[in-house]
């Protein structure tokens, strides 16, 4: 298997290595589509009419699930769904505890172009730290060793594995795709302060400073370790972005700092109150004439109800506990509720940038929003991101 991974913190990979990663990634490509391909059909030839004759509605996900929940198809891909999503957190620690000391030589840079500052006072919200977040061993926080760095390292090993390359070179894509978008749709606009809230390793904060290179970006998480790795992995990259330790929903900026506050797959990890306290700071520290955005997965309203079930899969299954929950929110409400106009409200969905390429790309956001069955969802067909935002007036 080729890595995507191009910068000096890559861990050099030996033959066991890529056969396991290599064998993880076609055990998750075999599973999200040909498994869900056979439980979709399952579900509309057999399990779906008998449960229709036993009086289950099946017109909402919960239905669904209560509908496919005892049947063999579904208890065989949500095994294998999970069996493979330890196995990936699985093989590529291997790596990194083999390369723990060198990797841990790179990852101490002198802050060349950027800065990491880290605040041992900030604590750790029990949604990270009482489950193993998406069944990363560790969550995002853990530490074993003095200035540890190893669940960035790990995190950004397995964002590869788990997305089979779609998260494109560098895992930049959604960064890329949302940092063009606002290029692009908005080209009077220009940025000075840039901030990106949970931004773990960074790795979709750095388009953003090379989207807009005269902008300072700053990229805010709670956990030490994935800032302390994202720091060394920017430096190496030579892309410069200030990461802090700081709870989104309690920032320590002014108000009226950032002309940009956005996140990435962020919301749907907080549970709804931590969300409220997340949008009421991300629109206080905003300038008038800001924008907010967040990319995040879909919501239930725009989708089917099987859709619906299957992406809320990792509500119960996965270590997500908050997801179901986020998506039946109405996005416009949580932004109107934290101070934004409803009239200011966004939404799109957009092809990925980095694959699609400018041309199409921006041929694609003229066009009307498309949510479909690949709309948020992890697929080797592919994906499409989808995002909401408002302007601060
Ligand atoms: C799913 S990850 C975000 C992924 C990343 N932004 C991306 O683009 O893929 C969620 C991150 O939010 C962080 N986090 C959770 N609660 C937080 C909070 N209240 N304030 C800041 N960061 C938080 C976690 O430590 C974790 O790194």
């Amino acid at each position: 298997m080729n890595s995507n991974i191009t910068h000096d913190l890559a861990v050099p990979l030996n033959q066991e290595d890529k056969a396991k990663r290599a064998f993880v990634t076609a055990l998750r490509v075999h599973v999200l589509q040909h498994m869900s391909g056979s439980m979709k059909n399952r579900y509309e030839d057999y399990v779906k009419p008998e449960a229709q004759k036993r009086g289950n509605t099946c017109d909402t996900p919960e239905h669904i699930h209560k509908a496919l929940k005892s049947d063999f198809m579904f208890k065989a891909y949500s095994s294998a769904r999970t069996c493979a999503q330890e196995m990936v957190f699985d093989v590529v620690s291997d790596s990194v505890d083999r390369e723990f000391e060198t990797l841990r030589a790179k990852a101490k840079p002198v802050a060349k172009k950027g800065s990491l500052t880290l605040d041992d006072s900030v604590e750790i919200p029990k949604s990270v730290s009482e489950i193993d977040v998406h069944l990363a061993p560790g969550s995002y926080h853990a530490e074993y060793t003095e200035e540890d760095f190893a669940t960035g390292a790990v995190y950004d090993n397995a964002i590869e594995v788990f997305s089979f390359g779609q998260f494109g070179k560098d895992s930049n894509d959604i960064g890329m795709t949302l940092s063009n978008y606002v290029r692009l749709k908005f080209p009077d606009f220009k940025p000075a302060k840039i901030l990106d809230a949970g931004c773990t390793i960074g790795h979709n904060t750095l388009p953003w400073a090379q989207t807009f290179p005269e902008a300072e970006v700053t990229a805010i998480d709670v956990a030490a370790p994935v800032l302390r790795y994202g720091h060394a992995r920017a430096e190496s990259m030579g892309v410069p972005v200030h990461f802090r330790q700081m709870d989104a929903t309690a920032m320590k900026f002014e108000d009226n700092t950032f002309d940009v506050v956005f996140s990435s797959m962020f919301l749907h990890e907080l549970p709804l109150k931590d969300i409220h306290a997340y949008l009421k700071e991300a629109y206080r520290v905003l300038k008038p004439g800001g924008l907010l955005w967040q990319m995040e997965l879909p919501p239930m309203n725009q989708m089917p109800a099987y859709d619906n079930f299957y992406l809320n899969w990792d509500t119960y299954y996965n270590n997500e506990p908050f997801y179901g929950t986020f998506r039946r929110q109405d996005y416009r409400k949580l932004l109107t509720d934290a101070g934004f106009g409803a009239e200011e409200f966004m939404e799109a969905t957009m092809p990925r940038y980095t694959f699609v390429g400018e041309e199409a790309y921006k041929e694609a956001l003229s066009g009307e929003n498309t949510f479909d069955t690949l709309t948020g969802r992890m697929d080797p067909k592919g994906t499409r991101w989808y995002g909401f935002g408002a302007w601060k007036k």
